[in-house]
């Protein structure tokens, strides 16, 4: 596990053998962390671990699907557009399917929206469940990538239907992002891995193929607060504005007394970029573009749920100038500018934007 030292560490001379026994001695499963997290937090009563065991069965489906896909001819577009003008993957509509399915069976949820489904989806509930959560889904991340084995991601957001209110509507979910009790992510990349919180900190658990589990790999996950990368699709150069322009004209100086140049990375898969800033550093931007006022990404479904992570790990999430977290929603699809990442990054980015 990362972080313990009382092992040795494993090296090209360790035997496979003294690996494994290492190893499997020290497995931790989601399901067993989140059975002793649960007295810690205040809604991580027996109903919120079943759904975050439901999100991790749906995770585990979904990724069944993407290791095959190339075998079971799944990847491709359907042909459609979805509502929000792109072009759907077949396995956008396959995630989405799942983890909806999963939702439904567990009873814990009443209302789902979804970034490939144009309408919230209410659950009826049945029996003895009360499903009083609402789960925001982008069912599948930087699904343009899936053809050619790049990572993708499925990213969730929990909230709380408010007390008293009834039938779920959409207007429920229109929640800003600080009332989240829970959000997550889940990478299918060279391994599969699940990083979320509940307001107590940040952990990531990595699927173990040969058991089927999620188990803890990443504890206590804290973001730098510098970094040496930053994200963003720079072919929009020219249609960002001004302070935005100096700021990475500033990034790319040659100046090893500040440690510049910083590096560029940009996978186009959101959760990805994400994931690999919260655990190096970085800071990852989709901005105001001159076309798309708003940026790309939307605020229910990516924006909030990693805002609430990186805030978790000690980063920070903003539009350029307001907090994510605090903005009030008014549409279940809509989209915002973000910059999220590395606290002293994102500082910096503020101090161009204002043009201080
Ligand atoms: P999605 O696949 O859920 O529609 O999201 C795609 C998003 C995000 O994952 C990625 O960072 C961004 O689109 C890439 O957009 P550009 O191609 O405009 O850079
Ligand atoms: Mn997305
Ligand atoms: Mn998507």
């Amino acid at each position: 596990m990362r972080g313990d030292t009382t092992k040795a560490p494993i090296n090209k001379f360790t035997m496979l053998s003294e690996v494994t026994s290492q190893e499997i001695g020290d497995l931790k499963t989601l399901e067993q962390f989140i059975i002793e997290r649960q007295e810690e937090h205040e809604h991580s009563t027996g109903s919120f671990s079943r759904l975050i065991r439901d999100l991790s069965v749906a995770a585990k489906i979904v990724n069944w699907h993407m290791r095959r896909g190339g075998i079971n001819n799944i990847f491709g577009t359907t042909g459609e557009i979805n509502v929000h003008g792109e072009v759907q993957q077949v396995m956008d509509l396959l995630a989405h399917k799942e983890f909806v399915r999963a939702l439904r069976r567990g009873g814990e949820c009443c209302l789902i929206g979804s970034e490939e489904h144009s309408e919230a989806i209410p659950i009826a509930t049945n029996g003895d469940s009360d499903g009083d959560y609402i789960v925001l889904l982008d069912p599948l991340d930087g699904s343009s990538n899936i053809e050619v084995n790049v990572s993708v991601g499925t990213i969730f957001s929990i909230y709380r239907l408010p007390a008293g209110w009834g039938t779920p509507t959409v207007e429920a979910a229109l929640q800003p992002g600080v009332k989240q009790i829970g959000a997550g992510y889940v990478v299918y990349g060279s391994s599969t891995i699940l990083v979320y919180t509940t307001g107590h900190g940040v952990n990531g658990f990595t699927l173990d193929p040969s058991i089927g589990e999620f188990v803890l790999s990443h504890p206590n996950i804290r973001i730098p607060d510098d970094g040496k990368m930053y994200s963003i699709n720079e072919g929009n150069y020219n249609s960002f504005e001004p302070g935005l322009r100096r700021y990475i004209k500033w990034m790319q100086t040659e100046n090893s007394e500040q440690n510049l140049p910083l590096s560029t990375r940009y996978i186009g898969s959101f959760v990805a970029d994400f994931h690999r800033n919260l655990l190096k550093g970085g800071l990852y931007m989709y901005p105001s573009t001159r076309n798309n006022r708003n940026g790309k990404l939307r605020l229910m479904y990516e924006a909030n749920p990693l805002a609430f992570i990186a805030e978790q790990a000690g980063g920070g999430a903003t539009d350029g100038h307001n907090r994510i977290l605090e903005i009030t929603p008014e549409k279940l699809h809509q989209r915002t500018p973000l910059y999220i990442g590395s606290k002293l990054m994102l500082d910096k980015a503020h101090s161009f934007l204002r043009g201080d």
